[in-house]
């Protein structure tokens, strides 16, 4: 009995501390050049395309998840400029952890 708690609980521990590192993996590897590891966007490629510093209250203030989704998704667009690309072989579910990764930056 005990044991079987006990395997819970390690099993539990075991997945979530998995899909966070996924989830940092995922950012690291498709947001990082662009929106920092912090999420302020201080990089080369930040400047460049401008990037909001995503970790200022009042940015944060207006993020609704499936704004966020859909960015994340579907990339932003001005007019005919890409400004953020769509993301590539990321799933719903990997999105929504980014989002959630995303609103931890304030
Ligand atoms: C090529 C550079 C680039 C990459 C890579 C990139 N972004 Fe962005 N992102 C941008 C730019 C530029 C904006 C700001 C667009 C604007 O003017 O509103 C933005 C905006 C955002 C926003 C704010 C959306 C809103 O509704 O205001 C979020 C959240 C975001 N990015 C998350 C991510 C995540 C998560 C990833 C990785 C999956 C990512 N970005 C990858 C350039 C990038």
């Amino acid at each position: 009995m005990k044991t079987k708690i006990l395997i819970t609980i390690f099993a539990t521990t075991l997945a979530m501390s998995l899909s966070a590192a996924d989830v940092s993996e995922n950012y690291e590897k498709h947001c990082t050049k662009c929106h920092g590891e912090d999420g302020k966007g201080d990089t080369k490629m930040g400047k460049k395309s401008g990037v909001k510093d995503l970790t200022d209250p009042k940015i944060q203030a207006e993020f609704k998840d499936e704004r966020l989704f859909k960015a994340i998704k579907e990339g932003i667009k001005d007019g005919d400029k890409t400004k953020m690309k769509p993301s590539e072989g990321l799933d719903d579910d990997e999105i929504k952890a980014l989002v959630a990764h995303v609103k931890k930056f304030k």
